[in-house]
């Protein structure tokens, strides 16, 4: 298959009327290009925001706020005090809500980002859509799959834009690797693997026990996922970026196998997606062994990627040069080989070969932080993205068809463990979405 780079110019070019019109994307386009094009566009002029959670999450964005010039907050929303009073440090004169319907009525806001417990995701967003605000969601879309359906239909009716906290649409070592599977660089897929090990508690200090499930709220089913909606949400994008298409057949075992304190959450899952062309995408999360950390391993016929360390590892690497293969050998022992049962056992070359990277400056992270990576994953172009839009009102093309279906596999996952199960697709929660593009 032919091999293409995109070249920046050309992408540009491509963009054509950014701002004017339609935009003539692919399903995933060079969206860190497209955000710094669009900022040229606002330049001068602001994106009024109020932030909703100012928890870890929200102060992660607020710090990134700062560094946006067409950003400014003008409202500050939380349930409880002291995260408020953290957020009114780095923004003092933004006004104060501990009611969301409050901060959305606001006159002042044009466009709402909310950090909240996955529970609150879905009425906040349409409270804020149906009241004509702008919303940036942090992922998971919402807490049931039929929440993120009616999500969806109120979005599509508001002429409003959505953006869901779904970063690795903003990192280019994502973009780039999609790029060379979609080029033909690793040939035909036969695997998807996604992880995310880590090995802490996932819980958080409460100042007192009647705080314990509105802090720790990730532990309790009424307001969270568990893994599947805070890790595996990230990771499932895969199967619609590589795959193109939808799983037939979802199933899976979770069981809370090590950190048995009362929590309702696995604390390990495995979940397998099968795709109608025979490829499965797995998905697996352990939170007691963090030895493996976290990836995204795409393997092909030809070649193999790994999306976090974006490194490119070839099935047959051009041979290295005589001597260099003669060292290998040596090192190897080759020469020492015993006859075992047949030809003697004869190490290849490839067996020493490390990844390519696929870029130059790549940043990675490990995962293990719960509030976002140190190094900038993607949120930042992400969030700086969402106030562009909320200057122009101009979406970007499949972002929240991308994240509805990462949400509602992972919430599929849940059901396929809770009920020991294997689930088809439900036909009633397909939405509209090109695969092929
Ligand atoms: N995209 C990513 O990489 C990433 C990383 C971390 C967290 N997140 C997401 O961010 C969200 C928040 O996570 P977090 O770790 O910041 O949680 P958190 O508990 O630290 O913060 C949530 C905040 O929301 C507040 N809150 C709860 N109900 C509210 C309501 N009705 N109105 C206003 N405020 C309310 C809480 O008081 C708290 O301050 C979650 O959905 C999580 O999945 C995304």
């Amino acid at each position: 298959m032919e091999r293409k780079d995109i070249d920046r110019r050309d992408f540009i070019k491509s963009l054509g009327a950014i701002g004017g019109g339609s935009l003539l994307l692919s399903s995933l386009p060079q969206l860190h290009l497209l955000a710094q094009e669009r900022e040229k566009q606002v330049k001068g002029q602001k994106a009024r925001l109020a932030i909703i959670g100012t928890g870890s999450r929200g102060m992660y964005h607020i710090n990134h706020l700062l560094q946006i010039p067409h950003a400014e907050v003008v409202a500050l929303c939380d349930i409880y005090q002291p995260h408020l009073d953290n957020a009114a440090k780095v923004f003092p004169k933004a006004k104060q809500y501990k009611d969301y319907n409050q901060a959305i009525a606001d006159p002042n806001v044009d466009g709402i980002l909310i950090a909240t417990p996955l529970h609150m995701h879905a009425p906040i967003s349409i409270a804020g859509l149906k009241a004509g605000k702008h919303v940036f969601c942090e992922k998971s879309m919402a807490r049931t799959v039929e929440q993120c359906k009616e999500m969806y239909d109120v979005y599509k009716e508001s002429g409003k834009v959505l953006y869901i906290g779904i970063q690795r649409l903003f990192d280019p070592k994502y973009l780039k690797a999609i790029e060379l599977i979609k080029n033909g660089t690793i040939g035909q897929i036969v695997g998807l693997r996604n992880f995310w090990y880590r090995n802490n508690d996932w819980r958080r200090p409460v100042p007192e026990p009647s705080l314990e499930r509105q802090i720790n709220w990730r532990l309790y089913k009424e307001y969270s996922g568990g893994l599947m909606t805070e890790l595996a949400a990230h990771q499932l994008q895969m199967g619609t970026w590589v795959n193109h298409s939808l799983p037939d057949y979802i199933t899976g075992f979770g069981d809370i196998l090590f950190w048995k304190d009362g929590r309702e959450v696995y604390d390990s899952v495995s979940v397998i997606y099968h795709y109608p062309n025979g490829l499965r995408m797995t998905f697996e999360s352990i939170i007691s062994n963090k030895h493996y950390g976290m990836d995204e391993q795409v393997l092909g016929h030809e070649g193999t990627l790994e999306l976090a360390q974006g490194l490119l590892y070839m099935e047959n690497p051009k041979p290295a040069p005589g001597i260099q293969q003669l060292i290998n050998q040596i090192e190897h022992k080759v020469f020492d080989n015993i006859s075992f049962a047949g030809p003697s056992w004869v190490p290849e070359t490839a067996s020493s070969v490390k990844g390519e990277p696929i870029m130059d400056h790549i940043q990675t992270h490990d995962g293990s932080n719960t509030t976002g990576a140190t190094v900038d994953d993607g949120s930042l172009g992400l969030v700086s993205a969402y106030c562009s839009s909320v200057i122009t009102g101009e979406p970007i093309q499949n972002l929240v068809e991308e994240a509805y279906y990462s949400s509602v596999l992972a919430l599929l996952g849940n059901k396929a463990m809770e009920e020991r199960a294997v689930i088809e697709f439900p036909e009633e929660y397909k939405i509209p979405y090109s695969f092929d593009a």
